[in-house]
C-alpha cells in the first residue's frame, strides 16, 4: 500500500496574550508518512472538536492540567474518526472511534487511545464530541444540584454552560438562568434550550435582573467566566449557596473584563457561601457517569446537544477557533472535516 504524508494542524509560535487570535499561530501542514505498527490504526478523521481551552494550550505553560501544545509540532483535541486500516483486531477497518489525537486528517492511534462510538444511541457521532462531563461533575458533584434549587450558569451558551444549564433542569432544579453575551443567544437559551431565563450580559444590567428573576437568591451557581459575573452572583447568593467554579472566560478571551474577580468576603461569610473550584480529570467513572446519563437524558427528549456545526477543512477548524472565543459560535463547536487538500506546507 502506498502511504501519503497527511495534513496537520501545527503550532508555529506559542501564544503570549489572550490578545492573539489563534489561528496568528497554527498553520496546516504535511506530515512524514506514519504507518500502523503492531496493534495501532490509522483513522480518518470525520468531525474536530473546538474548545476555549486550545487557546490556553498555545501558551509556553499553562495552570491548565492538560500538556501544552508544542513548537513545531502538531497540536492535539477530540475528534471522531473512522479507522481505514488496523492493525488492532478489536477496532476493524470501518470503526467509528472517538480519540483525542485530532486536529489531524489521520491519526495512528495505539491500544487505549481510540474509544468504538455505540451504535444507535445518538443521531450521528459527533454527539459525543460535548462538554458533557465538566459540566455534569461541576453541577452535580461539586454544586450538588437537585430539586428546588434555583440555579445560575454564566457562559449558558457556550460548551460546557449549555450542557450544565440542561443538566442543572433536568436535575429537578426548579428554576435555571443563564447567562449569555447577546440577544440572539439569550433567546436560544430559553426557547430552545428550555432556561426558564436568560440575562444578556451584554445589554442587561445584571443586578437589576438576578433581583427580578431570583428575589430570594440562587441557591447553585456553574461558574465558566470569573470576572463581574461571579460579583454579581456572590451579591444574589442565597444562604448556603453552592457555587462551582469551572473556567474563566472573562480573562482568557481578547478585550474580557478579567477572570480574577473581587470575593467580598463579607457577603460570602454572612451567606454562608460555599465556593468550590473545580478541575475535571476525566476519570473513567466521570465519563461513565456523564455518558450513562447523557444518553438517557437525550433518548427522554430530556437534554438536546447544543451545537455549532461547521463544514471545512483544517483550516476552517483553525479559524472556527478564533470564533468561539470572539464569542461568534454556540453550543459545542464541530468542524465537519471535508477534503484535506489544504496542506500548505511540510513539517519539520
Ligand atoms: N474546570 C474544568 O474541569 C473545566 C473543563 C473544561 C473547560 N473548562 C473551562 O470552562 C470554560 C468554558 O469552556 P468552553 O470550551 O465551553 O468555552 P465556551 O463557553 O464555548 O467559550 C466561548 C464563549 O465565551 C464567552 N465569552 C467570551 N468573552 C466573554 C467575557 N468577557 N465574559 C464572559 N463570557 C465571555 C462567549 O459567550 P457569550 O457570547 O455568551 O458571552 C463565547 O461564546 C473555559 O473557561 C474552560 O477553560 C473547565
Amino acid at each position: 500500500m502506498t502511504v501519503h504524508g497527511s495534513s496537520a494542524v501545527v503550532l508555529r509560535a506559542h501564544r503570549t496574550n489572550v490578545a492573539q487570535p489563534p489561528s496568528s499561530l497554527l498553520e496546516v501542514a504535511t506530515l512524514p508518512p506514519q504507518e500502523p505498527a503492531a496493534g495501532q490504526v490509522r483513522v480518518r478523521n470525520l468531525f474536530q472538536q473546538v474548545i476555549a481551552a486550545n487557546g490556553d494550550l498555545m501558551f509556553e505553560t499553562t495552570q491548565i492540567p492538560a500538556p501544552v501544545f508544542r513548537l513545531g509540532e502538531p497540536i492535539y483535541g477530540g475528534a471522531i474518526g473512522s479507522v481505514v486500516e488496523s492493525r488492532a483486531d478489536d477496532l476493524p477497518v470501518g470503526t467509528v472511534v472517538l480519540h483525542m489525537s485530532g486536529w489531524r486528517e489521520e491519526s495512528i492511534l495505539g491500544p487505549g487511545e481510540a474509544f468504538p462510538v455505540p451504535d444507535g444511541v445518538f443521531p450521528g457521532p459527533e454527539y459525543l464530541l460535548n462538554q458533557g462531563v465538566p459540566a455534569y461533575h461541576g453541577i452535580v458533584d461539586i454544586a450538588g444540584v437537585g430539586d428546588g434549587d434555583v440555579v445560575l450558569v454564566s457562559g449558558a451558551a457556550g460548551g460546557v454552560g449549555s450542557m450544565a444549564a440542561q443538566i442543572a433542569k433536568a436535575r429537578g432544579a426548579a428554576y435555571v438562568i443563564g447567562i449569555a453575551g447577546g440577544p440572539e443567544k439569550a433567546r436560544y437559551l430559553v426557547d430552545e434550550l428550555g432556561l426558564d431565563a436568560a440575562i444578556d450580559h451584554h445589554n442587561d444590567d445584571l443586578d437589576g435582573r438576578l433581583t427580578e428573576l431570583a428575589p430570594d437568591g440562587i441557591t447553585a451557581f456553574f461558574d465558566t467566566t470569573g470576572g463581574p459575573q461571579f460579583e454579581a452572583a456572590l451579591r444574589h447568593a442565597a444562604f448556603g449557596a453552592r457555587f462551582a467554579l469551572c473556567g474563566t472566560l472573562a480573562g482568557q478571551v481578547a478585550g474580557g473584563d478579567g477572570g480574577h474577580p473581587r470575593l467580598d468576603i463579607m457577603t460570602a461569610i454572612v451567606h454562608e457561601v460555599q465556593i468550590r473550584p473545580f478541575t475535571t480529570l476525566h476519570t473513567p467513572g466521570q465519563i461513565q457517569a456523564w455518558n450513562t446519563h447523557y444518553a438517557q437524558w437525550y433518548a427522554e427528549g430530556r437534554i438536546r446537544f447544543a451545537r455549532t456545526l461547521l463544514e471545512g477543512t483544517l483550516q476552517r477548524a483553525i479559524t472556527a477557533q478564533d470564533e468561539l472565543l470572539a464569542g461568534v459560535h454556540r453550543g459545542n463547536v464541530i468542524v465537519r472535516l471535508a477534503s484535506h487538500d489544504d496542506a500548505a506546507t511540510v513539517a519539520p
